[in-house]
């Protein structure tokens, strides 16, 4: 993906986990950084590593975000590449959450996504092109419970990204990402904090593994590279293939053949 080198790309939440091996895998092919984070110490600790920009600002706070897109911008002659990555929840049952909460969710999963890609789009236009890629998550194709804001959220970005992949191609292609289960800040508190929740992952998930945010990120550089020339307006789901079970005959094959060898490879 040598192509990618001269690049600019602003990631949000490149902070850490999914957003801080997308800055370091888009600046291993030679791609400009601006490593933007609600959390500057953050921010700085991923772009000293990457060579790159750090920015502070919430992507909910539309003035903040526009003054360091335009930041970025001008300290890296213009953007290519963005990637809409910040993103948070947490779980709770549906008539639980507050108002609060639940318009915060979606300010930062949803309308974080838009307000990063209102404030970037015309420097890509006004360079000629380039790529966006959001991330959603399995949460928007494939909700579970206890995540109706986070789902909700997740599911607008899917559509958000079909729509705007409308709205500026041939110039700019825009795709999203939906990862699973992967071993993040946002996922700690799960996946240490339950008992053999990762074993259960393993069992569920053909790849037999939790994700790691390297799994996610080479898949939003593809995304962004030339390989990726003809794709747009899709939500590429990374998850191992955990969310493949649910079909109505699951599990069916594993039961016909219950107590005889079952057909090898
Ligand atoms: N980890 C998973 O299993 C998983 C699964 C599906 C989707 N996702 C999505 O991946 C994205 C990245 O999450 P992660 O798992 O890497 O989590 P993470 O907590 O490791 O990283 C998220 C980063 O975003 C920053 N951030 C949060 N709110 C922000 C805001 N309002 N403005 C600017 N920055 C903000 C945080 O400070 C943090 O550095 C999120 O959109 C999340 O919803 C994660």
């Amino acid at each position: 993906m040598t192509e990618l080198q001269g690049a600019r790309a602003l990631v949000t939440g490149g902070g850490s986990g999914i957003g801080r091996a997308t800055c370091r895998a888009l600046a291993r092919r030679g791609v400009a950084v601006a490593v933007l984070d609600l959390e500057d110490d953050r921010a700085e600790e991923v772009a000293t590593e990457v060579g790159g920009l750090a920015l502070c600002a919430d992507v909910t706070d539309v003035g903040a975000l526009a003054t360091a897109v335009e930041q970025a911008a001008r300290r890296l002659g213009g953007l290519s590449i963005l990637v809409a990555n910040a993103g948070w929840s947490t779980m709770e049952g549906l008539a639980h959450w507050s108002p609060e909460q639940w318009d915060e969710i979606l300010r930062i999963n949803l309308t974080g996504v838009w307000n990063t890609i209102r404030a970037g789009i015309g420097h890509l236009l006004a360079g000629g092109g380039g790529a966006i890629v959001n991330t959603a998550s399995i949460s928007g194709t494939r909700p579970s419970a206890g995540e109706t804001p986070y789902a909700a959220a997740k599911a607008g970005v899917v559509a958000l990204t079909a729509s705007a992949a409308l709205e500026y191609g041939p110039t700019v292609r825009v795709n999203a990402v939906a990862p699973g289960m992967i071993r993040t800040g946002l996922t700690s508190v799960l996946l240490e904090g339950i008992e053999d929740i990762v074993g259960h992952y393993q069992r569920i998930t053909p790849m037999a593994r939790v994700g790691e945010p390297e799994d996610v990120a080479d898949v939003i550089v593809f995304l962004c590279s030339e390989q990726a020339r003809f794709i747009t307006g899709q939500t590429l789901v990374v998850d191992g293939g955990m969310t493949l079970h649910g079909a109505g005959v699951d599990g069916l094959f594993d039961r016909f053949f219950r107590g005889q060898d079952r057909p090898g490879p």
